[in-house]
C-alpha cells in the first residue's frame, strides 16, 4: 500500500520538526531543482530555525538565477548564497581551460569539487545536520540511501526528507501549493545542474540522463553525496 501525498507531506513535516528540535543549527542545501522547492516551501512555512543555502558554482543557467531571485521574492526568507573559492578557479581554468570538465571524469571531478564540494564544506561547518532534496528513485547511485544517515566525509547528520516521494509526488505538491519552479523543467530538463552539465532529455529517457550525458550512469555525482562504505 503506497502513502498518500498527505500522508508524505505530514511524514516529511515530521522529520523537519524534529531536525529544527534536535540537530540545530540545521540548514538545508538547497539547488532551486523541482525536488528542493518543494523542501524551500515546507521549511519557509513552518522551521524558520532551518536556515536554506546554495552553492552558485558560477556555470549555473540564468533560469536558475531567475527562480532564486523569484523565491527571495516570494518566501521573503535568506537564502545564503556560497561562491567558490576565486583562486581555485582560477587555478581550474589555468591548468584545465575554461570547460576542461568535458576532457575527462577525473577532469570533471575536480571542477566539481572546485566549483561545490570545497563550499558545501564552508556552508556545513559548524552545522549538526544538513538536508537535501535526494529521492531514491532518482539514480541507481541512490537507491539504497534511507532519510536520514551519518555524512562522514563531513562529519555531520545527513536528512533526505523526500527519500519514497515519487517524481508524480513532487509534481503533485508543486502544482497544489503554487510553488515557484524553474522554467527549464517545462522545456524537457527534469534534473538541472551546470549549464554546460546539463541538457534536455528525450522522451523515455531516464530523468537524470541530460546531466553530465557523457558519463556512465552508475558514476553520476559530483562530491557532494559520495557514496561512502559503512
Ligand atoms: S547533484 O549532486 O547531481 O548535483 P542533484 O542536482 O540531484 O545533485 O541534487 C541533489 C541534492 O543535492 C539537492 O536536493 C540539494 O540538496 C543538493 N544540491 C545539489 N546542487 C546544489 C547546489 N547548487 N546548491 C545547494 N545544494 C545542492
Ligand atoms: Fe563544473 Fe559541470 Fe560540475 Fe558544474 S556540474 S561544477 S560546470 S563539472
Amino acid at each position: 500500500m503506497f502513502a498518500s501525498l498527505n500522508q508524505k507531506i505530514s511524514l516529511a513535516d515530521k522529520l523537519l520538526d524534529s531536525i529544527a528540535g534536535d540537530y540545530a543549527p540545521a540548514t538545508f542545501a538547497n539547488s532551486y531543482g523541482a525536488e528542493d522547492m518543494v523542501l524551500t516551501d515546507l521549511i519557509a512555512k513552518n522551521f524558520p530555525a532551518i536556515e536554506i543555502f546554495s552553492l552558485d558554482t558560477g556555470r549555473l543557467p540564468q533560469e536558475t538565477y531567475e527562480l532564486m531571485a523569484q523565491t527571495t521574492l516570494h518566501y521573503k526568507r535568506k537564502i545564503k548564497i556560497y561562491f567558490p573559492e576565486t583562486a581555485a578557479v582560477e587555478q581550474y581554468v589555468k591548468l584545465n581551460g575554461i570547460n576542461g570538465f568535458y576532457d575527462s571524469q577525473a577532469q570533471r571531478k575536480d571542477c566539481c569539487h572546485v566549483r561545490k564540494v570545497e563550499p558545501l564544506k564552508r556552508a556545513l561547518a559548524g552545522k549538526k545536520a544538513w538536508i537535501t532534496g535526494l529521492r531514491r528513485e532518482q539514480a541507481p547511485t541512490r537507491k539504497d540511501l534511507s532519510d536520514s544517515e551519518f555524512d562522514k566525509d563531513n562529519s555531520l547528520q545527513k536528512f533526505n526528507p523526500l527519500i519514497d516521494w515519487t517524481e508524480q509526488d513532487v509534481w503533485d505538491y508543486i502544482k497544489q501549493f503554487e510553488v515557484p519552479y524553474n522554467a527549464l523543467h517545462d522545456k524537457g530538463f527534469p534534473s538541472i545542474g551546470c549549464a554546460p552539465c546539463t541538457r534536455a532529455i528525450k522522451p523515455g529517457e531516464d530523468v537524470r540522463a541530460g546531466r553530465w550525458w557523457w558519463e556512465d550512469a552508475q558514476q553520476k555525482e559530483c562530491g557532494l553525496h559520495a557514496k561512502q562504505p559503512a
